[in-house]
């Protein structure tokens, strides 16, 4: 297309046989064919491609590395799919700050292992943490199993890098966890899914890294007995840094079908905690632990060195994965609900006659609810089957998205369900910050 030529700083994509990978992510969703795809290499770039983008009526659609799981990067109709994987930068640690710089394209594994090599910990680890981009995982505002201690992704900047609608990149924040100038508008971009600019780096909080773990895995007979553990322990003063599960569904799909660690899982159910806290390893941690866990804890195993401890994890990191080559068309999604409620989710889930299988981030009542045969559901059915869960989850003082995002995938039933203040705020931010609606079109609002 003639609007592309001639861009400065940038690799361009138009020829249509090349575009099929832009088209997907890891959802179920399919995006429309885009106008081109183009990789900035720098500010001039971005600033020409606004300035044509509202010249000549098209979207711009930000993607980082293609794992988000609600659609948000997929091109919409007429769009052009910004991809940041060749936009330069360094990640540069600063340790007398507690901080570090990356650059949008920098793959979060290599953030986490920037910080790692100075002692210091950049804690959210979504499931993708191995082939994601940094980028992306502000833009959804990305969270995973150490969510349960250390927060979401926006817990963890201090400063992000910007595209605006000006066409100009402006950076909003400090390297500093105190900066109260005013409300935090870099706040505002993360987990906002380029609805209002596009992520370019960040400045991204550090911690010292832990230097020891606890790793239990911990089968139990009835798995209800499961749903009451993340209070109790919380409510004891104990926070795991992951309390991870699978409900018996799953557990017998991995045991039956699964890599053979996958086969020895014990349990009807199961869960993984993991404790990072200075003398998590002592004995005295430990019997505290199991005089509070009581009966339910008879068959706990723990990991006695790092390789059980990586072979724990492994599991656990390929559940996704495995589920979706076992079910290709199923829909995965990711409510939360509080701690407290848990119970009364599944008893809902069971009144509503949901045929989900379950498994997540029980700690912090984020759960993986797969539909497995949502390919073969009749698509009203399965709507209403979805709608049925987001309200459960919501009528329990939940939401419908816990990690995931928006993006296409979760829009209808996040219109739907919304408090319509809350529908009307972000649509007037949106007129606000992007009044010709350049900004990933036709995305969450
Ligand atoms: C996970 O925690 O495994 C992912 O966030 C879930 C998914 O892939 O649906
Ligand atoms: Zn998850």
């Amino acid at each position: 297309m003639d609007a592309f030529k001639g861009l400065p700083e940038a690799r361009v994509i138009s020829d249509p046989s090349d575009l099929a990978p832009f088209l997907q992510d890891e959802s179920h969703l399919r995006g429309i064919l885009p106008l081109a795809v183009v990789k900035p290499h720098g500010p001039a770039a971005l600033r020409e491609l606004v300035r044509r983008a509202k010249a000549e009526g098209f979207g711009l659609v930000p993607r980082g590395a293609g794992t988000g799981k609600a659609g948000g990067c997929l091109p919409t109709e007429r769009t052009v799919v910004v991809d940041f994987s060749e936009w330069p930068g360094e990640i540069q640690v600063s340790p007398q700050d507690l901080c570090l710089r990356a650059p949008a394209s920098a793959p979060l594994r290599d953030v986490k292992a920037a910080a790692e090599a100075r002692g210091l910990f950049y804690p959210p680890d979504p499931n993708s943490w191995e082939s994601c981009a940094l980028g992306g995982t502000l833009a959804t505002n990305a969270g995973g199993p150490n969510a349960c201690k250390y927060g979401m992704t926006r817990h963890w900047v201090l400063a992000v890098d910007a595209l605006l609608e000006d066409g100009e990149l402006h950076t909003f924040g400090i390297s500093s966890v105190k900066a109260n100038a005013g409300p935090s508008l870099g706040q505002l971009l993360i987990g906002s899914e380029g609805l209002f600019g596009f992520i370019t780096g960040a400045t991204l909080r550090l911690t010292p890294l832990p230097r020891e773990y606890t790793t239990l895995l911990l089968p139990v007979k009835r798995w209800e007995d499961l749903l009451e553990l993340p209070g109790r322990l919380c409510g004891a003063g104990y926070l795991p840094s992951a309390f991870e599960f699978f409900d018996p569904a799953v557990l017998a799909e991995l045991r039956a079908h699964g890599p053979e660690e996958a086969r020895r899982l014990p349990g009807e159910a199961l869960a993984i905690l993991e404790f990072d806290d200075r003398g998590s390893t002592s004995d005295a941690f430990l019997e505290g632990l199991l005089d509070l866990l009581g009966p339910v804890a008879d068959q706990l195993e723990v990991a006695s060195d790092a390789r059980q401890r990586q072979g724990i994890w492994a599991v656990r990191r390929m559940t996704s994965v495995f589920l979706k080559e076992r079910h290709p068309r199923k829909v995965s999604e990711d409510i939360v609900v509080p701690r407290s409620r848990l119970r009364e989710f599944f008893a809902g889930v069971g009144r509503l006659d949901i045929p989900a299988v379950t498994y997540g981030h029980l700690g912090d009542g984020n759960l993986h609810v797969n539909l497995l045969a949502a390919g073969e559901t009749d698509p009203a059915l399965l709507d209403r089957q979805l709608m049925d869960l987001f309200s459960l989850a919501i009528s329990l003082g939940g939401t419908l998205s816990g990690e995931h995002g928006i993006g296409l995938a979760k829009r209808d039933a996040f219109l739907a369900l919304s408090d319509p203040g809350h529908i009307r705020t972000l649509r007037a931010l949106k007129q606000a910050l992007d009044p010709q609606g350049i900004f990933n079109p036709g995305k969450m609002v």
